[in-house]
């Protein structure tokens, strides 16, 4: 009944999209291995024109989670509602309907209610973890669709120093050199946008999971996307070294990058050797051009919205999976607990509520296309491309922020709430047998709290809402070895619990048992403390300075108390 009310809350300035007449559609846009690295998220150099129209239009999460940083285990935490110790899912090769229990996923559960369920590209992690087919029997209405180019993912296309065509980490190509002259993100926006059309001429109310593939790796995008990013604007991370103090047990060794020929050529040895300062470089140019690619793609997509007369009437999620490394701590991969590898990016889009006044031309997300203009030398695009200097947004269009702490796992319950379907009940400890509760917990009341005073800056701190956000990842053991970055179920015998703060990051190392699912509060491998007002960058672990040890006891006790205890008492009635 509350969500009731806050939906009615939201929308009484406007039409109630929620009425059966009307029920909005939703776009649920997934980025693979994207962290916040946009140009709506400060970083400057970032050509993200798309994206930036996006959050103009939505509510920008400043400090958003996810609850297991690497695909399958984030993956499947956010699409059933529940977090990865209930879903057991810690790798990349186990199917939570078999091991775990017969949860309805947020498609599932929007298919039930009466919507056509599509997945686009990768929204399920591919293989034996979601079936070897996408879930298909259960969360959509028609079988996932996956580019034909999909398959190509490791052919030799990318000309590496040695001028060979290879199967490198560092891929720009030329399409008339790829089979099928295009790549998987831009065949599954060709079929979204279809798709679109298809749907504008029905009345049926649609979600479509849009998934993605870049910036994973392989950085495989057209090369053109180089030029946004010229050298001279690539910089190193700011802290490319394995900090003092950490435990080997929260490092990654980032085998899988390892494996491409461009890597091996540098002969790295296992696991601390660097990858040599110009190589880094590469790397990063490489990252953000990949994004670029992908707010390109997204882009495309939301014109089409526009074209079919949809924009209206959708909803739209942008999330990434997870975070990743880029050098940080001297790591390349995502696979770990710390701040950059569990944040993402987060927009929330509810038409006629987070959006602006339609512009001049009566669209709302029109295409920016960053290949047509270069960037000055003091960092400006030219011709303008972007919508902060652009008219249709004017100059005075800004973000609509927060930095409450949110979580992935809470858009289930946040769009069951847009959207005036059931919001699941929130599961009781022990829920396997539950097919339909939830983990999470609707994000409303924080975008209700941004929209109601529209220039409004909201702290988390200025109305109850959760006190930490919560993570976790698993270790096959304490020492460095090959299978470090993701052990299988059966390997594990870690995990490491972490907890994010307004203020601090806080995290255990404890014993894990794979074949009861247990772990021991007591046995404790090593653990950290990071404090995020004066190093958000987590370089130094003062978990055993003396000075903290009062906090480090408060917050070992509020780690032990978990999400359940993270929301006010009595917050959801
Ligand atoms: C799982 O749940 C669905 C309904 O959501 C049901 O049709 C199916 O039979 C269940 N499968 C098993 C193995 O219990
Ligand atoms: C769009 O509609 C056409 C004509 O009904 C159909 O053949 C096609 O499969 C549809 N495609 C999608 C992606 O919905
Ligand atoms: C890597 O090792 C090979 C064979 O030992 C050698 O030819 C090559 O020069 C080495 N490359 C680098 C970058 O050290
Ligand atoms: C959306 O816009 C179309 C025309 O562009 C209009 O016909 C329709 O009524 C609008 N829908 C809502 C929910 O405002
Ligand atoms: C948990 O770990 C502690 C410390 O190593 C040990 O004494 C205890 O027996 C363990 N508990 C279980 C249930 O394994």
């Amino acid at each position: 009944m509350q969500g009731i009310i806050y939906v009615l809350a939201l929308f009484v300035a406007g039409a109630s999209i929620a009425s059966d007449a009307a029920r909005p559609n939703v776009l649920f846009l997934v980025v693979d291995d994207l962290r916040p690295k946009l140009n709506c998220y400060g970083e400057t150099n970032m050509v993200t024109p798309n994206l930036d129209n996006l959050a103009i239009n939505s509510v920008l999460f400043e400090r958003a989670y996810v609850q297991q940083a690497v695909c399958s285990p984030s993956r499947t935490s956010f699409l059933t509602g529940r977090r990865p110790d209930t879903t057991r899912i810690f790798d990349l090769k186990t199917y939570f309907r078999r091991l775990a229990g017969n949860f309805t996923t947020l498609p599932q559960h929007f298919k039930n209610n009466g919507y056509i369920t599509w997945s686009i590209g990768k929204i399920f992690h591919p293989g034996k973890a979601a079936s070897g087919k996408d879930d298909n029997a259960y969360s959509w209405t028609y079988p996932a669709y996956h580019a034909p180019t999909e398959s190509n993912r490791l052919e030799h296309v990318c000309r590496g120093s040695d001028g060979q065509l290879a199967s490198n980490a560092r891929c720009p190509v030329n399409l008339d050199d790829v089979k099928g002259q295009s790549l998987p993100d831009i065949q599954n926006t060709d079929m979204a946008i279809t798709f679109l059309q298809n749907r504008s001429l029905d009345q049926q109310p649609f979600f479509l999971g849009l998934g993605y593939h870049k910036p994973h790796l392989p950085f495989k995008f057209p090369e053109e996307f180089l030029k946004l990013y010229p050298m001279s604007n690539i910089h190193m991370a700011p802290n490319p070294y394995y900090p003092p103090w950490l435990p080997p047990v929260a490092y990654a060794p980032w085998d899988e990058l390892r494996g491409y020929h461009d890597i091996r050529l540098l002969n790295l040895s296992f696991p601390f050797q660097s990858i040599p300062n110009d190589y880094q470089l590469l790397l990063r140019q490489a990252y953000s051009s990949a994004a670029s690619y992908t707010d390109h793609n997204v882009g495309r997509v939301l014109q089409a919205l526009d074209q079919y007369g949809l924009a209206n009437n959708t909803i739209i999620t942008f999330h990434g999976d997870h975070g990743w490394q880029l050098g940080e701590h001297d790591i390349w991969t995502k696979m770990t607990n710390f701040d950059i590898a569990t944040r993402i990016p987060m927009l929330v889009h509810v038409p006629g509520v987070t959006s602006k006044p339609s512009t001049p031309r009566g669209q709302t997300f029109p295409f920016y296309d960053a290949l047509t203009s270069t960037k000055t030398a003091n960092g400006v695009q030219s011709p303008c491309v972007t919508p902060m200097c652009s008219d249709e947004q004017g100059p005075s269009a800004s973000y609509r922020t927060t930095d409450a702490l949110v979580e992935a796992v809470d858009l289930y319950a946040t769009l069951c709430e847009l959207t005036g379907i059931e919001i699941p009940s929130t599961c009781p400890p022990d829920n396997l047998n539950i097919p339909l509760c939830t983990e999470g917990f609707s994000l409303v009341p924080v975008i209700r709290h941004v929209t109601k005073d529209k220039d409004d800056v909201i702290s988390g701190k200025d109305f109850a809402w959760k006190t930490a956000a919560f993570s976790q990842y698993p270790r096959p053991s304490d020492v460095i070895q090959k299978d470090s970055d993701g052990p299988e179920l059966k390997n594990i015998r870690i995990m490491g619990y972490t907890m994010k703060t307004a203020t601090h990051r806080y995290t255990e190392w404890v014993a894990y048992d794979p074949v009861t699912f247990t772990h021991n509060m007591s046995h404790v491998y090593a653990r950290e403390l990071y404090d995020h007002t004066n190093d958000l960058e987590e370089n130094l672990n003062i978990v055993d300075q003396v000075a903290f040890k009062g906090l480090v006891e408060e917050l070992a006790q509020q780690l032990r108390g978990g999400w359940r205890k993270a929301l006010p008492e009595g917050y959801w009635g």
